[in-house]
């Protein structure tokens, strides 16, 4: 460690890292972007539903998302969540049918499935991955779907969760929305279940500000998917100039979801430069690893030999012990002192978020009393130890050079030194 300065900096010492120096920002427009957003802006096709001229930018990036991920078809829509909505009724469950849903994800991964007339069940994860372990579907016996969320920087095992769901009659659904690029086994996170989720919301790894997308090898299901997220519509086959691009085919009915026009245009742009980022972040990822390798009182999380390529979205270091007296909010806080890259902890379960209240809708009612029925008595030991132990960085801290990763470091090592000396926070 250089120069270290024993006092920390949240007790008024000198941070490890010049406060003048800074990190990387987010997000980082690609340099095709400005041209692309600008060409949409003259082009008098803003949206999906605009009067056609020629190829939406809307279609182009279907193509380009799905190639990228190795699917058939991409659907794109306006919101992560609006993904997971459109993916789970493409399903044809019944009303309230059970999903099961990891208690560590963003609310979305189970408020999706009540927007979608279901009802969560929620598992708990395996603490040294923070994704659903298989064994979680061991003791159900009733369950429509499973959300396999790909948590922060790792994969949920999809080939042997979807062999565990297999006899149940489940679907798998991967929630990718903190995976784009990531890779089990050569094959892109996305492409593992019947349907696969992403997020575009701004703090993701490829993004337009707000957007979204569905991916599938299912023709049917892509079909459906198109209807489920533009009103009951698909796009034509032959889009004739002056007229809308969408046919009224209403094999089921839809809600609107639609991505822009500008966001699809932005997606293209910045899909050009995701590769090159994960190389960087990658990199710097594994520097970090090597430095904290031997520091005891913290690790990252375990990643399973499967997964070949990492996406990170935000990267855990799990501290154990705590400071006496102190949490992890603490530890974030003196992180954060030490190097100006904000650090946070993680949401708390799902079990315990007041973002989860399906009884403050009265029009979930039903839903809401399941919900409370399905989940008694269950334990989420793995999130609530992730929740109280992990301290979270995003991935634009990776962005830089090994030098902010020798920071970082110093920072972790001087804060684990000070809780193993029994300081208190
Ligand atoms: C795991 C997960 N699922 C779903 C979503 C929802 O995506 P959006 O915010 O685009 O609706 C997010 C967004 O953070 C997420 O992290």
């Amino acid at each position: 460690m250089r120069a270290p300065s024993p006092t920390l900096a949240v007790h008024g010492g000198r941070p490890v890292r010049d406060e003048r120096c800074p990190w990387p920002v987010w997000p980082v427009a690609a340099p095709g972007a400005s041209a692309a957003l600008d060409a949409v802006l003259h082009s008098g096709s803003w949206a999906l539903t605009s009067p056609y001229r020629e190829e939406l930018q809307e279609r182009r990036f279907a193509r380009k998302f799905a190639d990228y991920v190795g699917t058939e078809h991409c659907v794109p829509t306006d919101h992560g969540s609006s993904a997971l909505v459109i993916a789970l009724e493409s399903l044809g469950l019944r009303y309230a049918d059970p999903v099961l849903v990891p208690a560590l994800t963003w609310a979305a991964s189970a408020t999706a499935v009540l927007r979608a007339g279901l009802v969560p069940v929620l598992a708990d994860v395996d603490p040294a991955t923070g994704c659903l372990d298989p064994s979680a579907l061991a003791g159900e016996s009733e369950l429509g779907a499973v959300i396999a969320v790909h948590w922060a920087c790792n994969m949920a095992d999809v080939p042997a969760i979807s062999a565990a769901a297999s006899p149940l009659g489940a679907a798998v659904i991967e929630d990718a929305a903190q995976a784009h690029g990531a890779r089990w086994q050569g094959r892109p996170a996305g492409s593992l279940g019947v349907a696969g989720c992403f997020s575009m919301q701004h703090s993701k790894v490829l993004t337009c500000g707000e957007g979204g997308a569905v991916v599938t090898d299912d023709a049917e299901r892509a079909g459906l998917l198109e209807e489920l997220r533009a009103d009951s519509r698909r796009y034509r086959e032959d889009p004739v100039r002056g007229e809308l691009p969408l046919r009224e085919s209403a094999t089921t009915m839809g809600a609107n979801f639609c991505l822009s026009e500008f966001g699809a245009a932005l997606l293209c742009a910045q899909l050009d430069v995701l590769d090159e980022q994960h190389t960087i972040r990658n990199r710097n990822y594994a520097t970090l690893g090597r430095l904290l390798a031997d520091v005891p009182g913290v690790r990252l999380l375990t990643r399973r030999p499967a997964q070949d390529r990492l996406s990170l979205y935000e990267v855990p270091l799990v501290f154990d012990p705590l400071p006496q007296d102190g949490t992890n909010v603490w530890v974030a806080t003196a992180l954060t002192a030490e190097t100006g890259m904000r650090a946070y902890p993680p949401r708390p379960p799902l079990s315990r978020s007041h973002l989860l209240a399906p009884w403050a809708k009265p029009t979930l009612a039903p839903l809401a009393e399941r919900f409370t029925q399905w989940n008694a008595g269950r334990r989420f030991d793995g999130a609530e130890y992730l929740s109280h132990h992990a301290v979270l960085l995003h991935h634009s801290a990776f962005l830089g050079t090994e030098e902010d990763m020798f920071d970082m470091a110093d920072a972790v090592k001087k804060i684990t030194l000070y809780i193993a000396a029994g300081r208190p926070a």
